[in-house]
């Protein structure tokens, strides 16, 4: 496994890039296109693996996906009912999205499948898909997990569907906000002869609903309850186009290394704009950074812009509350611009971190510790001591098989006072394959140790 020797940034960071399709966009897209009627093109900046995963499984359930050049799939839509009993386990990799969304999709079929993951993937619960799914007629069934009673993990053994054929209406409150559990009870409704109701207590990112609607599914928002009725409804998802906006939460890596960086500036071209998802760019003007956004329209229900980061003297913030869903996977980003900013940062409201693909409160205090900045660990939350003044200690850490860790990493290793090295970083790739070559661009020195 390969390592980065990143360098102290000794040059301002500046020009244009884009950055990938956004992965959450790009997991809808796909899995909804594959059950469309028609074929289907979806352009996007680059695939990572998570959502190669996703067209894996997709492909083991007889979709026909032609991959016309590295940015732009065809998929051949399947139908409603058009998909087949795979001839091998469905391999989710690293990707909880494409367990949790298929989950769903598969909660509707009438045949049995069994959906796998990587080590980290195997270990995150699956209940909270698992349960509410049942509760509609589905079977699934997982692993007991030795660590917490009535959890289970992967390998989830789903369907298949019993006798009539159909699953019945589910109202469900989810305890925890999120889009991926959400989005699995909105699929798996579309197999059902009755309507959904998913209320949340924060709400999650939208693209599913957004998709849903644009694509002509009877579905509605009212704060953070959601209402998919079937019955008004063709039972036909019409194909579609779709050039993928940029991912804001690769985005959020080179506008935090730009802002950090003295005299950067820094613009990502076309990216995700939707309010469920731009927490991390409200917080960081919150804190004094420089961000201008430029709207270009919108995709698919889908608004999109540019953003333009200049670097900035930050202060502390305090984040909790209903932003974190909507910086949820920004939260270790946020914690690199907390260390280098005036003050005391406190993170709270975000338990939800202890089970992504890494324990990233735990990761996060580690990493940080190893670049010399102090911080108090809490059960939902960090408490990081800003040190803004002189560079950070170089240090040598482990990304702990988490892209996002290994990339906050990296941006943290552009302020310290000598090379700094980030161990086991191929897992960059489940997200922005090209992390590295675009912070090279912008004028970054990353050697790429090979293992
Ligand atoms: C995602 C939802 C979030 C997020 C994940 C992608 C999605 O997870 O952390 O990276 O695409 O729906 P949760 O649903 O677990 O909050």
């Amino acid at each position: 496994m390969s390592s980065l020797l990143v360098h102290p940034a000794s040059n301002p960071l500046r020009g244009s890039v884009p950055v990938p399709g956004d992965k959450s966009i790009t997991h809808r897209a796909l899995l909804l296109a594959s059950i469309a009627s028609a074929s289907s093109v979806i352009r996007s900046g680059g695939f990572g693996e998570d959502t190669r995963s996703t067209i894996g499984v997709l492909r083991a359930l007889g979709v026909s996906i032609d991959e016309a050049s590295p940015s732009e799939v065809i998929v051949h839509g399947a139908g409603l009912h058009g998909l087949c009993a795979p001839s091998r386990v469905l391999d989710c990799g690293n990707s909880g999205t494409t367990m949790r969304l298929a989950a769903g999709l598969l909660a509707g079929q009438r045949f049995a499948s069994r959906l796998v993951g990587d080590a980290s993937l195997s270990r995150r619960p699956m209940s909270r898909v698992a349960s509410p799914l049942r509760l509609r007629g589905a079977r699934i069934e997982g692993q007991a997990d030795p660590r917490k009673v009535g959890e289970i993990t992967a390998p989830l053994e789903v369907g298949p569907l019993p006798a009539p054929g159909f699953l019945s209406g589910l109202e469900h409150e989810l305890s925890v906000a999120s889009a991926q559990v959400k989005s699995a009870l909105l699929v798996s409704g579309l197999y059902a002869d009755e309507p959904t109701y998913v209320r949340e207590p924060v709400v999650s990112r939208d693209h599913t609903e957004r998709m849903l609607a644009a694509l002509g599914v009877p579905i509605s928002a009212v704060g953070a309850m959601v209402a998919l009725d079937p019955g008004a409804w063709s039972g036909e998802l019409p194909a579609f186009s779709l050039a993928v906006p940029g991912d804001p939460s690769s985005a959020a890596f080179l506008a935090a290394a730009a802002t950090l960086v003295e005299g950067s500036r820094v613009d990502v071209r076309r990216i995700a704009l939707n309010l469920t998802r731009t927490g991390f760019f409200e917080v960081l003007r919150d804190m004094g950074g420089r961000v201008q956004s430029n709207p270009l329209g919108e995709e698919l229900g889908e608004p999109i812009g540019d953003v333009m980061v200049a670097s900035a003297e930050l202060g502390a913030a305090r984040i909790g509350g209903e932003v974190v869903p909507r910086a949820i996977d920004e939260i270790p980003i946020l914690c690199a611009l907390s260390a280098r900013a005036h003050g005391i940062t406190t993170i709270g409201d975000a338990a939800e971190l202890r089970v992504k693909e890494s324990d990233r409160l735990g990761a996060m205090a580690r990493v940080l510790g190893a670049f010399g900045v102090r911080t108090d660990e809490r059960p939902d939350g960090l408490v990081i001591e800003g040190a803004p003044g002189a560079p950070l200690r170089a240090a040598d850490v482990a990304s702990e098989g988490d892209h996002r860790i290994a990339m906050t990493a990296a941006v943290l290793a552009l302020v310290a006072d000598g090379p700094s090295r980030i161990r086991d970083a191929d897992c960059i790739a489940t997200s922005f394959p090209r992390f590295v070559g675009t912070l090279r661009a912008l004028g970054a020195r990353i050697d790429v140790e090979p293992s």
